[in-house]
């Protein structure tokens, strides 16, 4: 089977990876020629973990391709996937110009059937617009199927999540596409949902937005636990253990980040009005969780009353673990707050680093996690990495104007950091 891919973001070069590495022939594209050039050397543009690795194996197997051209592509391709961004738009709306362009180019080079498959998360009806799209636009008389096939990878477990998916949904306008669609995915062993397209491009948003609103849910929660002086841990992890609940998605902390969820949610909320809905349980997710940031950020000027000229350490950049993406990062929005108040910031990310160096450049970037207390009058843990539960925290302490510590996700044994020395805050805690 061949397959086009255009556009080589997250989703985009996973999808190809992964494809090529069930054996598939796949040729990614994209409009960029400098992320081209370093593709076609083996270099990803991004950090996720075992792309790499997939890139270069397949690529040198023969079986990934990367080019600029959508002709040759769409030419020698029977199932082509949209891996284009979709934007927010300012009313909280989504730019689907990236489609609609995807779409005119795809139908001007179309020379016979083809199945066109939107990966891209898009409002419902999206879909039917991409093929009416084609067919206007197509110069000679058009025969294509369009398909909605979401993704749900998370970053920073983007291959694991696209080799051992969950649910495979396909949502199709008739049943001639299906055998294909069935066939591509046979390789990865997941429950199959068909359905149609419009139902298809409903799931992706209900499903991120409901994956918001339990941390939403766990975050209020902690507001209460507070005041109760009740453990939000012990809380969510009792209710998450009811299997009707489930405990994922429950850790209470500076609320979400990242480049789907804020924009998932405000595209939601904005196609629900369009159909009629004022889906006010989701704009008090939202709400929810600009309350997190700024009862955290009030936690902190509590504790050290004036900000300006205070020394802070942050441990996190990224979003969340495992990745080096900070778009929309709630560690990025934290950072701003305290230097707008004049405190001064020593940072560190074990992989975003180089990003937020450009976004942040009052800051001191510091490489070596445990380093980063040093002379501070606060430390502030900020992203879930992992790695943040081996640091040092004796010797950090040791090294603070003023020992006191903020966990913005709950990472550290309170007990233990009280044993330590430390004036300990954490999340409904
Ligand atoms: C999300 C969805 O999980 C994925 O299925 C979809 O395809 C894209 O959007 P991603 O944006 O990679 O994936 O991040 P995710 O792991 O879902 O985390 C989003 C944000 O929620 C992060 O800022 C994270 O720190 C926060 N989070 C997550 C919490 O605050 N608490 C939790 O319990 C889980």
């Amino acid at each position: 089977m061949n397959i086009a891919i255009i556009g080589t973001g997250y989703v985009g070069l996973v999808t190809g990876a992964c494809f090529a590495e069930v054996g598939y022939h796949v040729i990614c594209v994209d409009c960029d020629a400098r992320k081209i050039e370093h593709l076609q050397h083996g270099e990803s543009p991004i950090y996720e973990p075992g792309l790499d690795d997939l890139v270069k194996r397949n690529a040198q197997a023969g079986r990934l391709r990367f080019t600029t051209s959508t002709q040759e592509a769409v030419e020698q391709s029977e199932v082509i996937f949209i891996a284009v961004p979709t934007p927010p738009l300012p009313d909280g709306g989504v730019d689907l110009s990236y489609i609609e362009s995807v779409a005119r180019e795809i139908a001007a080079h179309l020379d016979g059937y083809r199945i066109v498959v939107d990966k891209s998360t898009v409002p419902v009806r999206t879909a039917e617009k991409v093929a009416e799209t084609i067919k206007r636009y197509g110069r000679n008389p058009i025969d294509i199927d369009v398909v909605s096939n979401p993704e749900f990878l998370r970053e920073g477990f983007a291959v694991e999540d696209l080799m051992k998916p969950d649910r495979i949904v396909i949502g199709v306008g008739s049943d001639r596409p299906v055998a294909a669609m069935k066939a591509i995915y046979a390789p990865f062993d997941a429950p199959l949902i068909v359905t149609d397209t419009n139902s298809a491009e409903l799931i992706k948003h209900a499903a991120n937005s409901f994956l918001a609103l339990k941390i939403s849910y766990a975050n209020a929660l902690s507001a209460i636990c507070e005041a109760a002086h009740a453990d939000v841990k012990a809380v969510t992890q009792g209710m998450g253990l009811d299997r009707r609940i489930g405990t994922q998605f429950l850790n209470a902390g500076l609320g979400f980040g990242g480049s789907c969820f804020p924009k998932d949610l405000s595209a939601f909320i904005k196609i629900s009005e369009q159909l009629g809905y004022d889906f006010r349980l989701l704009k008090e997710v939202q709400q929810i969780n600009a309350d997190q940031m700024r009862r955290f950020v009030k936690k902190i000027t509590h504790a050290l009353w004036v900000l300006k000229e205070k020394r802070i350490g942050v441990l996190g950049l990224a979003f969340k673990q495992n990745t080096d993406d900070i778009r929309t990062s709630p560690s990025l929005e934290l950072c701003r707050q305290l230097l707008r108040e004049g405190a001064t910031l020593r940072v560190h990310d074990p992989k975003a680093m180089e990003k937020a160096r450009v976004v942040l450049p009052e800051a001191t970037f510091v490489e070596d996690a445990n380093l980063v207390a040093e002379g501070c009058d606060a430390l502030v843990i900020a992203t879930e990495w992992p790695e943040f539960t081996r640091v040092d925290y004796a010797q950090a302490r040791r090294t603070m104007r003023t020992p006191i510590l903020f966990d913005g996700r709950n990472l550290l044994d309170p007990v233990e950091m009280k044993s330590l020395g430390f004036i300990y805050h954490s999340v409904g805690r």
